[in-house]
């Protein structure tokens, strides 16, 4: 899932040969997940078509004040737009649009609306190489970034002009890589790494089978994708499961089978972590013995020797420097005083109790039902909710934590 998706993108585009990348652009947002509104100067409908943007963005394409097929005449808000907007992207951007947004003309609708943004602004300028060298057009890009406009800056290339210089618009896969990083910057757990374990654990019992849990692994998979909406590198240790991360350069997924293996990994990546969220259904118990062939069935019955799985969290707890760690408890009885108790003995943070005598709580499903509890004993009840939503409650308590 890339940072953009479900976020609100202003396209502005002015009058110039890059305005045929403008397409591309589009498809690429909507790809990412990103609702696409765009805004256009009159003069650049000769370069890309409204028609061809308003299909693939789903969205009607503004380019004047008012609306001029509706007999009515209706009113194109342009401060509605600037403020539905959660990041204006101009680009191209000419030498002449630069030059009006630094002086704050606004005599077209994109400048107007330029004008009402609240939002990050991004301009990617295209023009001829003595138009980008030109001092005039250095000075509204100063002016520009004085104000906190962003520049994606133009590249080298041959131009449209047939000279070969800097003034190429930056190709679109380079424009979203370039607005991704930069919304990603500023995020609250941007340059954190946080460690989650997800799923069950499978501990062997002969080739062919083993010893596992109901756990679907989807609310470790949904707390990777809260962490990462913030900005943190996520290292998701994972046993066996159905889930899979959606396209999320943030998320590094480290598969594993065993608890054994599981205490491994998560050990490996811990000292480096700022946050670690152990959510996975650790076996308890493994088989003392794997048997090298498959077990023939013979006796009316079978004993298997069972022995303790090393304690992943507790092991944290026990070496736990600056991380905040956090853990989960399912009870069926004395659900707060058992989980009070896990937080203290395993040196936690915070605790997340699911108690599965809540209806929706717990293993398999899509929704969850939890209680937070921190080293002080405070406690928050939430409702029944998505684990996506409970992820994300999660992720705003361990971001209290963390900035305390
Ligand atoms: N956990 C772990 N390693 C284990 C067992 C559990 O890391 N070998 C973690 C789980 O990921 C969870 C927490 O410990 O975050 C609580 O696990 P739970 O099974 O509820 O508690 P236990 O400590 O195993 O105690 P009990 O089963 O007796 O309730």
């Amino acid at each position: 899932m890339s940072i953009l998706s479900g976020k609100n993108i202003l396209l502005g585009i002015t009058a110039g040969i890059a305005a045929y990348k403008t397409a591309s652009l589009v498809r690429l947002f909507i790809k990412a997940g990103a609702n696409v509104k765009v805004v256009m100067t009159p003069a650049s409908k000769d370069f890309v078509t409204p028609l061809t943007l308003s299909t693939l963005s789903k969205h009607p394409v503004i380019s004047s004040f008012t609306n001029e097929d509706d007999d009515n005449a209706t009113w194109n808000n342009h401060v509605e737009l600037g403020l539905w907007a959660d990041l204006f992207l101009i680009a191209p951007v000419t030498a002449n649009t630069m030059s009006k947004m630094a002086s704050g003309n606004s005599d077209n609708i994109l400048l107007a609306t330029y004008l009402s943004a609240k939002c990050p602004v991004y301009f990617a300028p295209a023009m001829d190489l003595d138009m980008y060298k030109h001092e005039s057009t250095n000075n509204s890009i100063e002016k520009l970034e004085s104000f906190g406009n962003i520049m994606i800056p133009a590249t080298s290339g041959e131009l449209a002009s047939g000279l070969v210089g800097k003034g190429r618009m930056a190709e679109p896969e380079y424009i979203i890589a370039f607005l991704e990083n930069d919304i990603v910057k500023g995020l609250p757990l941007y340059g954190k790494q946080v460690l989650i374990t997800a799923g069950p654990t499978h501990e062997a019992i002969d080739p062919v089978r083993f010893i596992g849990n109901q756990s679907s692994g989807k609310m470790g998979f949904e707390i990777a994708n809260a962490a990462a909406s913030l900005g943190a590198k996520v290292i998701l240790v994972s046993g066996p499961t159905h889930q899979s991360i959606n396209n999320n350069n943030l998320i590094t997924v480290i598969p594993v089978v065993s608890a054994n293996d599981m205490y491994i990994a998560s050990h490996k990546y811990f000292e480096n972590s700022d946050i670690a969220i152990l959510s996975a259904a650790v076996a308890d118990y493994k088989p003392k013995f794997i048997a090298e062939q498959k077990i023939k069935k013979a006796a009316s019955t079978l004993n298997l020797e069972l022995e303790k799985t090393k304690d992943i969290l507790a092991s944290l707890g026990e070496i736990k420097q600056q991380q905040i760690l956090v853990g989960f408890a399912l009870e069926t009885n004395n659900e707060l005083e058992n989980a009070i108790a896990k937080l203290k003995k395993k040196n936690l943070d915070l605790i997340v109790l699911n108690s599965l005598n809540d209806d929706g709580a717990g293993f398999g499903g899509n929704t969850n039902k939890v209680t937070i509890i921190d080293k002080n004993e405070n406690s928050i009840n939430y409702g029944l909710k998505s684990k996506a939503e409970v992820a994300k409650d999660l992720m705003d308590e361990i971001l209290k934590q963390f900035n305390a």
